[in-house]
């Protein structure tokens, strides 16, 4: 079967690794064990700048069952990580006695037991000499990097287009740091022999890890491999390869024995990364019909000493609308924070609320249905390239959500809706979600007893990797799901990039695409001039495949099924590769489009109290082909309450004088419960994606984005408040 033959919005199968792990026998890095495996924790730096004046080991060295403590003053030079498609690596751990920021690793310790080792960490004694630290955006002392990585746009004549404006909105929006917190605390396990170490780890990326650690332990890549068949969540940690693998590696190496490394989990909040909290200005001018004519848009956000996490988060305003005037800037501060990583939907995330919320205010001003304008706005083309789009679906995001959510019930004027005492607000917002991909390899095998083997180095942190591709194969081979297996999550197998940013559906999809293909042409080639085949001479245009067989189209009669293929040439099986490369705008003559989406949010307010809820949710995406509807609308609806709980919980409060993090457990650090999360209505809209065979956009995060401004336009419909700092709180509302 051609990709083209694809059903638009894929069987809702249940995930085929429900059952492994609903009985635990899905084996995240945490559960390996092996012989004579000991256990490390970390020691992690209770200042934000300054350095070590002293430490002192021995008592931890003493300490029932500790085989060792390694500190900078022990550690060996390592070389700092690679470049990756992500940016640099995080700094190398435990090389001098400077301390960048509050949980910065200062050593690890390894005993027989965790908790003997977490015992004896505890006993390191650690004396700093204290710097001030830098930890707040407008500290004048911080170093300000200007547009590092050429992001920031300019197109047209911004004063012209001002001037033109008939009415101009302008508000600074803040966000704060949020964290990623996996449910699975992200672990290591590092084992040598000789030369070669195997490594678990909570990643998204094995062979990111793979290559780091060559580089920094001088190994050949050949010599290592890492495994992680399942991961207990991301939403962004497990992209960058971080400090505590390489010193659980180097732990192992040194004791000889496998070394196992689990976080804790306020170790989470300064070891994985996290959302950088930024401050966007934006300003944007209208005609009085509601014709965007000009958008400034500054973003600042933070970033860690001697890093380079990147966030653009004004970018969204260049791109989003059809506006023939638009400026913005990105301008990074370097803070003692630890190191930022992508959460979910970086930069967009942050990015979406300011925009959104600003062409909010721009229709209350004008006197304008916030959709109206949104529509009347509409990018037909690509702004930033002027090139037609791949696919775009956002005008009907906007009428399917809008009538599936009533949004021509709402009454315009603030506060005009009630429910009893309780106010009723209807927001919305738009998504228009960047597309990202990157080259992709898979391998395809069809076995004698005709079961399908199919695999790639990536990875499926709950998202529905294995059984989305399962179906993929499925359809593409012609064979019931349960003939397929997918195996993923082994740097041995071929390359994969991340899952993350939207893009691993879409690229190992089209390596899979590609490897079934090549594998079918395989098989033609095989009976090309088998006089016993009724395939003979056929190409891959002339073919189809059902039910195990290859048939010519039309012609069902005219086949043969691939174990008898294999049976007759004495073949135990057919393997072949298949690459995905991404797909070029200026070659396709087309802009390479991402999701879209448009979210309509109900909330309630309790005026007396000041207490939020939010009632309803409607997602219309525009995801492209939808692999599996079920795997595809739980992102969709996961997504969604990670951005409830941007929009109204999370805020990772950090103490401003020693950098340390008050809030880092799970009592601490607000998420929704499910009391707080409402209905949420999803709905897929448009069609395949022409840029690349399979047609998928990815729609790992246009599902977070949106909510936090949807909310907020809400509040605003409500109460008439208009909140433009992340999260909304109980006082904004009183
Ligand atoms: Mo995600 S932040 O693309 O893992």
């Amino acid at each position: 079967m051609t990709a083209d033959s694809l059903p638009l919005i894929g069987a809702g199968l249940d995930r085929v690794d429900a059952p492994l792990k609903v009985t635990g026998s899905a084996h995240y890095p945490n559960d390996f064990g092996y012989p004579g495996m000991v256990h490390a924790a970390l020691v992690r730096a209770t200042i934000a700048a300054g350095r070590i004046s002293a430490i002192d080991t021995s008592q931890a060295q003493a300490a029932p069952g500790v085989l060792t403590v390694i500190t900078h003053l022990t550690a060996p030079r390592l070389e700092r990580g690679p470049m990756t498609l992500l940016g640099p690596s995080p700094p190398a751990p435990l090389q001098d006695d400077r301390i960048l920021h509050y949980g910065q690793h200062v050593a690890i310790v390894v005993a027989d037991t965790a908790e003997q080792a977490r015992h004896a960490a505890s006993l390191v004694r650690v004396e700093y000499e204290t710097a001030k630290a830098l930890l707040d955006l407008d500290d004048p002392r911080a170093e300000v990097l200007t547009d590092p990585w050429s992001l920031d746009t300019d197109r047209g004549d911004l004063d012209a287009g001002f001037a033109a404006a008939d009415v101009v909105v302008e508000g600074t929006y803040t966000t704060p740091d949020n964290t990623n917190n996996p449910l699975g605390l992200m672990s290591t396990i590092a084992l040598w022999h000789g030369d070669s170490v195997t490594v678990h780890d909570s990643t998204q990326w094995p062979h990111n890890v793979r290559t780091s650690l060559a580089q920094i332990f001088k190994v050949p890549e050949s010599g290592i491999r890492v495994l992680a068949p399942y991961v207990g969540g991301g939403f962004g940690a497990g992209l960058r390869m971080w400090p505590h693998v390489i010193l659980t590696v180097l732990a192992a190496r040194e004791l000889g024995r496998p070394v196992k490394l689990v976080l804790t989990r306020p170790e989470m909040f300064t070891s994985v990364g996290h959302r950088p909290n930024s401050v966007m200005r934006f300003k944007i001018g209208a005609t009085r019909d509601g014709e965007l004519v000009a958008i400034d848009a500054d973003g600042v956000s933070s970033v860690a000493m001697e890093d380079d996490d990147y966030e653009p988060v004004s970018l969204c305003a260049a791109v989003s609308y059809a506006c023939p005037n638009v400026r913005t800037r990105d301008r990074q501060v370097r803070l003692n924070i630890p190191c930022p990583g992508s959460m979910r939907a970086p930069a967009e995330g942050q990015g979406n609320f300011a925009l959104e919320s600003a062409i909010d205010e721009l229709a209350h001003k004008l006197g304008m249905d916030p959709l109206e304008l949104r529509l009347r706005n509409f990018a037909e083309v690509d702004p930033l390239s002027g090139l037609p789009w791949s696919s775009n679906a956002l005008r009907e995001c906007y009428r399917q959500g809008a009538e599936r959510f009533g949004w021509s019930r709402r009454s315009p004027e603030p506060g005009s809706m009630r429910e009893g005492r309780r106010l009723v607000g209807y927001g919305l917002a738009a998504v228009s979600y960047p597309a990202y991909q990157v080259p992709c390899q898979a391998r395809a095998s069809l076995h004698r007893d005709g079961s399908a083997f199919v695999r790639s180095a990536a990875t499926d942190i709950g998202t529905g990797t294995y059984t989305v591709m399962t179906q993929l194969v499925a359809e593409l081979l012609g064979l019931p799901t349960s003939r397929v297996r997918f195996d993923l999550g082994d740097s041995d197998m071929p390359y994969s990039p991340q899952a993350g940013g939207s893009g691993l559906t879409g690229a190992l999809g089209n390596a899979v695409h590609a490897a079934c293909r090549r594998l079918l042409r395989e098989f033609l080639d095989l009976v090309g001039d088998d006089a016993d085949s009724p395939l003979r001479g056929a190409g891959l245009g002339d073919v189809t495949v059902s039910e195990g067989c290859i048939h010519r189209i039309g012609a069902p009669d005219q086949g043969e099924a691939y174990t008898d293929i294999l049976a007759r040439h004495g073949l135990e099986g057919l393997s072949a590769d298949g690459r995905s490369i991404p797909p070029q705008s200026e070659e396709l003559g087309m802009a390479i489009a991402g999701a879209f989406g448009a979210k309509f949010v109900e909330v309630r307010i309790d005026p007396d109290l000041g207490l939020l809820r939010v009632a309803r949710v409607v997602s219309a995406i525009d995801g492209g082909r939808i692999l599996n509807e079920k795997t595809a609308t739980s992102q969709i609806t996961g997504g969604t309450v990670g951005g409830i709980s941007q929009a109204m919980f999370e805020d990772t409060a950090t103490d401003r004088e020693t950098g340390r993090i008050a809030n880092a457990t799970f009592g601490d650090y607000l998420i929704p419960v499910n009391a707080d999360v409402p209905d949420m209505d999803v709905i897929f809209v448009g069609g395949p994606d022409r840029a690349t065979p399979v047609g998928t956009k990815g729609v790992g995060e246009v599902g977070l984005v949106g909510l936090a401004a949807a909310i907020a336009n809400a509040v605003h419909h409500a109460t008439g408040r208009r909140i433009r700092s992340l999260p909304i709180t109980i006082d904004q509302l009183l």
